[in-house]
């Protein structure tokens, strides 16, 4: 097969290193089969899952788990965080060699029912996964803090959108990173911050490399698309966990995250629910009990390259953070995040220059496909996405097998 590349460009293979693939367990939202369908049909060509599935991945048997369904049924190629919380702490060495990608713990309440460790225990976490040379990321928001602001607000009565997203303020988020930041410098921990939300945390970041700490980040298209105006326009639909936040923070977040090169990678957050959990059909109702989290790998490439389009990136800036610092902060460049000569390369081809609106949210390949960005036009479109070679997706149709796609081996 050839494929016609002409006008477009061809760039390493986009990385995801954050998606919720909701398998095991919770495959009425999500599973391996239609999260890797929607990656090969956004131009995405390795994925890692999120552990806060049913069974949580905190334990091997629960990784191999994991492991396995993706083999049977992924299009592209996929890997695993597994979760740590205060009853795992002595399996530390024993999911590191069945295999996972690295580990994530939540500080904050978030979907699915993963307890935060307390700061010994946190400690304690960063010392034993420091002996294995992977990275811990964080869920990077304090979960004290939230439920202070949740009190106060539902005691007052409040029941907007923005008052859900306000009870989760940019300091629970600061503030976390901010300790985190000090525990890795204490423990010389290798940490990383999933979807940093606000300039005020980004800053932070910056804080803990300039002090020398191992310390990444990542960002999501929507925090640099929206503020939290969305929520006034869409209501419940763009409720997401940290929320989007004002026009400020995002100002900031695009200074010291992307032009001052704090922000490591671009990762979606990938959080799919169903119609009825986003409260589709009543978005300004019930909003202390909306669900957290939307769809997002076929936006991100057209998301990041309309920013492209508008001069606020370049090409290049804009592949390091999506795909070649991703695949070396979680160590797997250069087997992926790199363009090897040859015939089993990853890589993307994308069309800088198609406008295109997504006109409904059922054009996109997920089992639900809830998003904020249904109904916002985009300058940018993958064309094609190729996994070791082979063809898995051409111009939005999936064309690759289910179960093509296969585990990164990092050893
Ligand atoms: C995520 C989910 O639905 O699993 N939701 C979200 O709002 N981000 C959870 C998470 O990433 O913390
Ligand atoms: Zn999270
Ligand atoms: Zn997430």
């Amino acid at each position: 097969r050839v494929l016609d590349a002409e006008g477009n460009v061809l760039v390493p293979g986009i990385v995801d290193c954050h998606i919720h693939n909701r398998e095991p367990g919770l495959e009425y939202k999500e599973d391996w089969e239609s999260a890797t369908r929607a990656a090969a049909a956004g131009g995405v060509t390795t994925v890692v899952g999120m552990p806060n599935t049913d069974p949580v991945i905190d334990r091997p048997e629960h990784l191999e788990l994991k492991f396995e369904r993706g083999e049977a049924s992924a299009h592209v190629d996929f890997q695993s965080y597994a979760v740590v919380t205060s009853e795992n702490l002595d399996l530390i060495p024993a999911i590191d060699e069945t295999g996972a990608l690295g580990f994530k713990i939540f500080l904050g309440s978030t979907v699915g029912d993963v307890p935060p460790p307390n700061d010994g225990e946190i400690l304690e976490a960063m010392e034993r996964i420091g002996k294995t040379g992977k990275r811990l990321g964080f869920h990077e928001e304090n979960g004290e803090i939230i439920d202070h602001y949740t009190k106060r607000f539902t005691a007052e009565g409040r029941n907007e959108p923005i008052d859900h997203s306000h009870s989760r303020p940019v300091i629970a988020e600061r503030e976390a990173v901010e300790r985190m930041i000090t525990f890795a410098e204490e423990t010389d921990a290798k940490i990383h911050m999933f979807h940093v939300s606000s300039g005020s945390a980004a800053e932070a970041v910056a804080r803990g490399k300039d002090r020398g700490v191992d310390v990444t980040a990542e960002t999501t298209p929507h925090y640099l698309w929206f503020t939290e105006d969305v929520m006034r326009e869409k209501g419940n639909v763009a409720r997401v966990q940290p929320p989007i936040r004002d026009a400020e923070e995002r100002a900031t977040l695009w200074d010291v995250g992307i032009d001052q090169d704090t922000i490591d990678c671009i990762a979606t957050d990938h959080a799919p629910h169903t119609p009825a959990e986003k409260k589709v059909d009543d978005p300004f109702g019930n909003t202390w009990d909306a669900i957290s989290g939307f769809v997002g790998l076929e936006t991100e490439v057209p998301a990041m390259l309309t920013f492209v389009d508008q001069g606020r990136l370049t090409l290049e800036e804009w592949v390091r953070r999506h795909s070649t610092r991703p695949a070396q902060v979680w160590g797997m460049y250069p087997q992926k995040g790199s363009l090897q000569v040859g015939t089993d390369a990853d890589f993307t081809i994308v069309d800088p220059d198609r406008e295109w609106t997504l006109a409904d949210r059922t054009e996109l390949h997920s089992k639900n496909c809830v998003t904020p960005f249904e109904g916002e036009t985009f300058t940018g479109k993958a064309i094609a996405t190729v996994v070791r070679g082979d063809i898995v997706a051409e111009d939005g149709a999936v064309v690759g097998e289910s179960g093509y796609g296969t585990r990164v081996d990092i050893d």
